[in-house]
């Protein structure tokens, strides 16, 4: 490096200026009063995408972002009037390929010998990955709020809906066809279940882990909704397929896959109403440190769905809360806007991450990814047994649960089947009652979520008075997934011996039965897999 302690010459003053210039690591230009880029050093160049040539001459508004025009206009203006010397802002570009990109820009205002405004010295840095690990994580966030309150509120609801739903149940039975009464009970029966389809769908939210997650080919799952796909969308819309060979497998629930891609089909649906092309492409994929950390996962293999539209896009407003729930820009009745936040809570719960780009006019991208797995899938299972009727049944089932409403109803649905029933309205009274009966009790039937005593506490507790004690729990949260920090602890109830609320009369029978038919102490009633969830 040549010595600069001594005085430089005019002309290695200007090259040293001129190297600080072209060599900067942030992008810099240098701009006329009228907004007209005069000088670009590299880095700028490259962030954007252009030549030098090309952006040399050009006005700064032909690459500024339209949605942010007015504001670098304002500032440009206040700059050149002599309001200020110099400007911070936070604005976006479009790079020559038309993506966009964030830049924390710095305005400086030259002046020349008399102090006339002479030039503009602008200076960016590119922040659009670092604003899109701030914008995922803050929806990661949100979303992790949100499945809180959901699973909280669901709870409630569905002990509600378990006493409205058993309720009009039972008095329908007892009315004749004619009655003037029927009409109001199919009708509260009615929205009822409106009610619980909704509340299983704010518990989807609120699910952390997938119900029966399987090693499964999106492919495949593809391949399966093919034609219901078609039917859905309709004939105006084109759908393209494209995939590579060796699709490595995931781990999801079927079902949930097929609804996320049933959810983001339907949207393209909605935002071509004049026709288009929905393209499903599926790849294998390794993310990176730096991808992973903006998208707020892991590094490592991944497959990735990507479902594009061409239809309407979307603006920034909207694209800011596609994922919160009920947020829709559909009119009542047309959408409930909870399709993306349930894409969204499913391919979290997968492990995985996801990635939006859309603008009005230019059609939408989801990408999604999930982890992928070494494994392959297992062979189709035998076909299930059909289901049978609920016979008129025996045995003497201990009934605990806190709620009186849902309690008394739930207490009507097994007498109706036959059954014994001893009651009791929690974990004290429960003791009491197995200590005081002589004869035998062949199953505990036990709410989850209990004062003073859990169901599961409760199970632990009786199982050591009665060894061979059958045990089945009753859950608002309706979630067999063992690691629900709602269920803290060693309370965890085995899997597959949960039965979801709101109680459902033919659900609660064909589950006791089977749990009954199980000979006593056996699998599912010490710590093995119970029968699968109804
Ligand atoms: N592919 C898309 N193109 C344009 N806009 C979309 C697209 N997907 C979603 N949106 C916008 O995001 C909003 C929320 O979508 P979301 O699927 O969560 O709810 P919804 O479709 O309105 O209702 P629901 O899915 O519950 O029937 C939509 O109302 C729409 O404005
Ligand atoms: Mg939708």
């Amino acid at each position: 490096m040549r010595d600069l302690h001594r005085p430089l010459s005019k002309a290695e003053a200007l090259a040293v200026f001129r190297a600080a210039f072209e060599q900067a690591p942030t992008g810099r230009a240098l701009s006329s009063a009228d907004g007209t880029l005069r000088l670009v050093n590299a880095k700028l160049c490259e962030m954007l995408g252009y030549t030098a040539e090309e952006l040399t001459g050009r006005d700064y508004a032909g690459i500024t972002h339209p949605e942010d025009l007015a504001a670098s206009r304002e500032h440009v203006r206040s700059l050149m009037a002599g309001e200020r010397n110099g400007f911070q802002l936070q604005k976006r570009y479009v790079r020559k390929d038309g993506s966009v990109m964030w830049a924390d820009v710095t305005a400086t205002l030259l002046r020349d010998a008399g102090g006339r405004p002479l030039c503009v010295v602008v200076d960016a840095l590119d922040v659009t990955e670092q604003r899109r690990s701030e914008e995922q994580l803050r929806v990661a966030q949100k979303m992790e709020a949100v499945a809180h309150l959901a699973g909280g509120l669901a709870h409630d609801f569905n002990n509600f809906m378990s006493v409205i739903l058993g309720r009009a149940g039972f008095a329908l039975e007892r009315l004749r066809e004619g009655d003037p009464l029927h009409e109001d009970l199919v009708e509260i029966e009615k929205a009822g279940r409106r009610a619980a389809t909704l509340t299983d769908q704010l518990l989807a939210l609120g699910r952390r882990r997938a119900k029966a997650p399987e090693i499964l080919s999106p492919d495949d799952v593809l391949r399966d909704l093919e034609s219901m796909l078609s039917r859905l969308l309709g004939e105006h819309i084109t759908v393209a397929r494209t995939t590579e060979p060796g699709l490595r497998c995931v781990k999801v629930d079927r079902s949930e896959l097929e609804q996320v891609i049933l959810n983001l089909a339907v949207n393209a649906r909605d935002a071509m109403p004049d026709g288009g092309t929905l393209t499903l492409d599926t790849a294998n994929v390794t993310l990176g440190a730096d991808a992973a950390g903006t998208l707020v996962a892991p590094p490592g293999p991944y497959v990735r769905l990507t479902v594009s539209d061409t239809g309407a896009g979307m603006d920034e407003a909207t694209r800011e809360r596609v994922f919160d729930p009920f947020f829709t820009t559909k009119r009542p009745g047309q959408g409930t806007g909870l399709g993306l936040a349930t894409v969204y809570a499913i391919v979290r719960r997968s492990g995985g991450c996801l990635e939006l780009e859309s603008a009005p006019g230019r059609g939408t991208t989801f990408r999604l990814f999930f982890p992928a797995t070494g494994e392959t899938p297992a062979p189709a299972p035998i076909a299930p047994a059909p289901p049978r009727d609920v016979p008129a049944s025996q045995g003497t089932i201990l009934l605990v649960e806190d709620d009186a409403a849902v309690r008394r109803v739930t207490e009507r649905m097994l007498l109706s089947a036959g059954y014994r029933v001893l009651s009791a309205t929690g974990g004290g009274d429960a003791l009491l009652l197995m200590e005081q009966h002589d004869g035998p009790i062949d199953l505990l039937l036990t709410d989850v979520l209990m004062p003073r005593m859990s169901g599961p506490k409760l199970a632990e507790r009786l199982r050591r008075i009665r060894p061979s004690l059958r045990v089945l729990f009753m859950s608002g949260y309706a979630a067999p997934d063992g690691d629900d920090t709602r269920w803290a602890g060693p309370e965890v109830p085995i899997p597959g011996t949960v039965i979801p609320k709101p109680i459902d009369r033919a659900t609660l029978l064909s589950r006791v039965r089977e749990a009954l038919e199980t000979p006593s102490g056996g699998a599912g009633n010490e710590g093995g897999p119970g029968p699968a969830p109804g």
